[in-house]
């Protein structure tokens, strides 16, 4: 949800932020913009729509800059428009700055900055943070912020001598950070200061890297790879500066802080296409390895056996919450620990579970599940279900997240950079942790499990030879026109029909619903009619007879099923058949999935739309 980039060193800046936002654009491709300091000049460019239409504009220029800032944007305050675009700056145009987050209170701080005589040119909170840090850079002598303008306007160059200090530029930072609520990370370049580029952070991610020739800072560590080789992680209302060969990093009393920069194992190639035509393609394809890394890494790091044994031993309610693909990954879970622990589990959507009074004692034990760590909803459960004495535990991918800060236990997935805006690789690692998280649970309860860990891996593996690419581009170009298309299943299948649901209509924009498919009878099958599209998944043995009267009762509707399942004797019954190895019934989830999300691809590129990028999403949704 918004990404931000700022290079200063000495290549060109500008065309280094531009490669970065490039792997940031998940984050939102709504507007991206550039802030960039020349020869004194503040310039500020910026293009509505996908980064390729600012590209495109600064393609043949050389800009010989070697600081600049650049965002890209996923609208939340104000329509995607040249206005609302980032970076945003103050009446003089002295600074630039951009942002990833949300000031909670900019209608506050908007309405006292305009009794001051300040007006606004766009809809953001952006504008209103870029302008409260100038007034409060100038509030002991105003006059200077207008002798520095007309100076500025006469000379095209900043007054040296009279140049505002590093030391009066913290203070004020710190003193508009401290006037702000909401979540927010922010980068600022202010004219005269070629050689700085200034940010703070609350609760929204921001990270420093350090390369050969310059100091870096974005939203997260992959947009950085190929620059970058050491990262530091900027901690919660940390703030600073960077010039082109060190980092100064102070904490809220401005006391200047040690920062160790770390090495990180993830590859420039994990966040490249290399062969393939989208992220989501890719990803898909290294779903198999997403579960075996995540589980030799659980083995090696015995994270699992971090959570202490007793807190599972006596008596305490479990409740899993998360948001879209995280929390159907936890419907899984909660079906297994039920049906197999026999514990029972509450699962909620974090955006409900917050206003719902939720009952949590020191006897809960809460379970957050997020691929980037960082969703606001999930946060503000967890610090919800902290206040209230839970014991926490986040699973997250992306490393060293807010998430993961605020729980007492970590399970770590390791599915590498996701980078479509579509969960897949993610989930199925999401899974693989869970059936881990299980099988520890199981042990120290003493219950027999009809599954193992090894089993999952060699599931995985079967199910990954499988080459489904030929049948699934015919069903995509069968279904693309579909103006509703509908998924049903039973069991486990029911909770896998859930997730193919999302991933369907997010990146084709058809309306998808997934249904029990018993409750079809009470009331759905009134929309069922001559010729419309039913997803039918089927791999649980004991549900087969009466799935079965389901379909029978749909194909006397007219309508045309395509069944995902093993159960290859079904295929007379339904209009088109996709076979999936047969595996355990409790290990399904593993081997049905990946056939329903090269559907879902399929369907995007069919009809001509980028998978990578749907409409008004965004990976990271730093809102509530
Ligand atoms: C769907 C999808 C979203 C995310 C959801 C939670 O494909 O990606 O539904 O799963 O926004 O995100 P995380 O897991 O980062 O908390």
């Amino acid at each position: 949800m918004c990404g931000i980039v700022g290079y200063i060193g000495y290549s060109l800046a500008v065309p280094t932020v531009l490669n970065c936002l490039t792997a940031l654009e998940y984050r939102g491709y709504d507007s991206a913009g550039i802030a960039y300091l020349d020869g004194g000049k503040l310039e500020i460019v910026k293009r509505v729509g996908k980064l390729e239409n600012l590209s495109n504009y600064l393609k043949n220029k050389i800009i010989p800059s070697s600081c600049a800032i650049g965002h890209t944007r996923w609208a939340t305050h104000g329509e995607p428009s040249m206005e609302n675009a980032h970076p945003h700056t103050d009446k003089n145009k002295l600074v630039a700055v951009v942002h990833n987050g949300i000031i909670e209170n900019y209608v506050d701080l908007k309405k006292a900055l305009e009794k001051k005589g300040i007006s606004f040119y766009s809809e953001t909170d952006t504008e209103v943070f870029a302008k409260l840090f100038s007034e409060n850079l100038f509030a002991k002598n105003p006059e200077l912020n207008e002798y520095y303008a007309k100076y500025y306007a006469m000379h095209n160059t900043m007054h040296n001598t009279y140049k505002i200090s590093k030391k009066r530029i913290i203070k004020a930072l710190k003193h508009t950070i401290s006037m702000c609520e909401g979540a927010f990370a922010v980068a600022i370049v202010i004219k005269g200061y070629e050689d700085t580029i200034f940010f703070a952070k609350h609760k929204s991610p921001l990270i420093l890297g350090k390369c050969r020739d310059a100091f870096m800072l974005a939203s997260d560590i992959p947009a950085l790879l190929g620059y970058a080789d050491k990262f530091y992680t900027v901690g919660d209302d940390e703030l600073g500066y960077i010039e082109p060969e060190k980092a100064t990093v102070f904490d809220l009393t401005l006391k200047p802080k040690k920062v160790k920069f770390k090495s990180v194992s993830i590859e420039p190639e994990q966040v490249m296409l290399g062969k393939f035509h989208h992220f989501m393609e890719k990803e898909i394809a290294e779903g198999a390895d997403s579960v075996l890394n995540t589980l030799n890494r659980l083995e090696k790091t015995k994270a699992l056996e971090k959570i202490p044994a007793q807190i599972f031993e006596g008596d305490f309610n479990l409740h899993i919450t998360a948001c879209g693909t995280a929390l159907n990954a936890g419907l899984i879970a909660k079906y297994i620990i039920e049906n197999q622990l026999r514990i029972p589990v509450d699962l909620d959507y974090a955006s409900e579970f917050r206003y719902k009074k939720p009952l949590l004692s020191n006897k809960s034990i809460c379970l957050f599940i997020s691929q980037s760590g960082e969703t606001a909803d999930t946060i503000s459960c967890a610090e919800l279900a902290k206040s209230m004495g839970a014991t926490l535990i986040a699973m997250t991918n992306v490393p060293a997240t807010r998430l993961e800060s605020i729980c007492d236990y970590l399970i770590p997935t390791s599915a590498g950079p996701e980078i479509a805006v579509a969960s897949t690789k993610a989930y199925l690692a999401q899974l693989s942790a869970l059936y881990d998280f299980i099988v520890y649970v199981a042990k120290i309860r003493g219950n027999a499990l009809e599954f193992d860990i090894d089993s999952v891996k060699n599931g995985v593996i079967k199910n990954n030879s499988v080459n489904y690419k030929l049948d699934l581009t015919e069903l995509a170009n069968l279904i693309k026109d579909y103006s509703s298309i509908y998924f049903i299943g039973r069991g486990l299948d029911y909770f896998l029909a859930v997730e193919s649901a999302l991933k369907l209509k997010e990146v084709s924009y058809i309306h998808c619903e997934a249904l029990p498919a018993g409750e079809l009878k009470h009331g759905s099958l009134a929309l069922i009619k001559q010729d419309s599209i039913v997803i039918a998944l089927l791999t649980q043995s004991e549900l087969i007879e009466k799935m079965l009267n389901n379909i029978h009762e749909i194909n006397s509707r007219g309508a045309k099923i395509i069944l995902f399942s093993p159960f290859v004797e079904l295929k007379q019954f339904v209009y088109k058949f996709i076979s999936i190895p047969k595996v355990d019934d409790l290990l399904a989830p593993f081997s049905i999935i990946k056939p329903l999300q090269i559907l879902a691809y399929e369907t995007a590129i069919a009809k001509k739309l980028d998978p990578d990028k749907p409409r008004n999403l965004a990976k990271s949704v730093t809102v509530e």
